[in-house]
């Protein structure tokens, strides 16, 4: 006995090609960008607390993004890893034509002229105190001592392989200030991909362990509250979106993402620029770390939350399971409806 129901949303989920028709959003490699850690000298070593993760040498990591490509992903994020003995107050380091980073992206960009090549634009990973800016004696992190290193930093990525820039420091005035520094290097045509709404996360753990970059020493915060957005805040990431677009961002960020999917979908009423969605290696490692336990499966849980990030408003998102996505999406392994 059935009885009298005009209305039935079930109809359109009867099977997998209606489901496919009505389907609101897509997601294919295209708006993924696979993001690799580079350092000195040979081989590659595993990040434990990111199973399936490298930090590459040059050589490595030339062989790596040539399967990136095979599989259809055409945009890395580069991080560099920096041994401990080049790490000053001041990042050096990161402004140095010599330095593992911008030999890196020399290297790549020669070999693989067609990729997507983005690079961060932050001291943490260079300095020995593990801030994204310089920090002064009196242990305050300077916004605007740092902002003309981050400038040399940029120019020269530029200079050296990297088509967009992507400032993760969270200073004031960056982005514009970058802007100009690119512009006066004949620099226009390099987009900024502004890390708009980073929040001061727990998330980031497995990305400081990778890099050795934790905030540390004496006399020197012990986080980086005084800069990244508190997590309790919504209003002020759409503040800090309007300031990076007036500045000249081409492109806004928000990181991490899988808490923040509130403050994307915000964003995207504000403004018409393209947005990008970082799920960062916290995120990564609690999926990996419930699926080798058995309790979740990873691929099903991953292509949902990847999802979930379109369905919010991403166009495009920067994850450490873009490869996997890849992989499982291959054309010949994807099942006929
Ligand atoms: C900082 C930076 C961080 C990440 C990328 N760049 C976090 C931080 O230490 O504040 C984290 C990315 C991740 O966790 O995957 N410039």
């Amino acid at each position: 006995m059935s009885f009298h129901l005009h209305v039935r949303p079930r109809r359109l989920r009867r099977n997998a090609v209606i489901r496919g028709l009505c389907a609101e959003t897509q997601l294919s490699v295209n708006k993924l960008i696979y993001p690799l850690f580079v350092r000195e000298g040979k081989g590659k070593t595993p990040i434990p607390s990111m199973p399936g993760q490298f930090v590459f040498s040059i050589q490595p990591i030339l062989k790596e993004i040539e399967e990136c490509i095979a599989l259809g992903i055409h945009t890395i994020a580069l991080f560099p890893q920096i041994v401990p003995d080049k790490k000053d107050p001041m990042g050096s380091e990161a402004y140095r034509e010599e330095g593992i980073y911008i030999r890196a992206l020399q290297a790549i960009k020669q070999r693989f002229p067609n990729l997507c090549l983005i690079s961060d634009v932050a001291l943490d990973p260079y300095s020995s105190t593990g801030h994204d800016g310089w920090v002064s004696p009196e242990g305050e992190v300077s916004n605007d001592k740092t902002l003309p290193l981050l400038s040399r930093m940029a120019v020269l990525q530029a200079q050296s392989g990297a088509d967009i820039i992507a400032p993760s420091d969270m200073m004031d005035g960056r982005v514009g200030y970058l802007r100009k520094a690119l512009d006066q290097a004949d620099l226009r045509h390099i987009p900024i991909m502004s890390y708009s709404a980073k929040y001061s996360s727990s998330l980031y753990g497995p990305f400081r362990d990778a890099l050795g970059s934790a905030p540390k020493g004496d006399h020197v915060p012990g986080d980086k509250k005084t800069y990244q957005i508190n997590p309790k805040n919504r209003r002020e990431a759409t503040w800090e979106a309007k300031l990076d677009q007036e500045e000249g961002a081409d492109i806004l960020m928000v990181k991490p993402i899988g808490f923040y999917l509130d403050v994307l979908y915000e964003i995207r009423q504000i403004t018409p620029l393209a947005l990008a969605a970082y799920q960062v290696s916290g995120e990564y490692a609690m999926f990996h770390a419930a699926a080798e336990r058995g309790w979740i499966d990873l691929r099903s849980v991953v292509q949902e939350s990847l999802f979930s990030i379109r369905r919010a408003g991403a166009d495009m998102i920067i994850s450490y399971f873009a490869k996997d996505f890849a992989v499982w999406n291959r054309k010949e392994d994807s099942p006929q409806p």
